[in-house]
């Protein structure tokens, strides 16, 4: 663990209590754990500002198990990177839906074309990734 350093910074009353409020909602019982938290999200998400930086992601997808030729292309896309893939998992949702939760490891760039390319599938009613940055 790298070495601590105490810093002080000035606030306004009233955003250090809105600031406390948020953050015991979330379950924060240290406010310099809050910030520390505060602090790595916004450099995560600077950092998956850059196409080539590395991340992992969830690829969620929805979608009608009844559409073989979709299940057929996700599979194809899946072993075309496999080595990207760390895992997969399949839900069935209903008699109809199915969630299909891809985690992907690679450059931002990669896994936005990966999840893009799922997601303009025939037949994926609804798809989202999570993404975090990965040092
Ligand atoms: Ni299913």
């Amino acid at each position: 663990m790298s070495s601590l350093e105490r810093v002080g910074v000035s606030l306004d009353q009233h955003l250090l209590a809105e600031f406390d409020q948020l953050t015991a909602k979330q379950g924060y019982t240290n406010r310099s754990e809050a910030i520390r938290d505060l602090i790595r999200d916004r450099l995560s998400a600077e950092q998956l500002e850059k196409p080539t930086a590395n991340a992992v992601a969830g690829i969620f997808l929805v979608y009608d198990h009844h559409s073989t030729a979709l299940t057929n292309k996700l599979l194809h896309l899946q072993h075309d990177h496999v080595l990207n893939i760390v895992a997969s998992t399949h839900i069935h949702l209903d008699h109809h839906n199915c969630l299909e939760i891809i985690i992907v490891k690679d450059k931002v760039q990669k896994i936005q074309a990966l999840a893009d390319k799922m997601g303009s599938l025939k037949g994926v009613k609804l798809s989202k990734t999570n993404m975090i940055s990965i040092t």
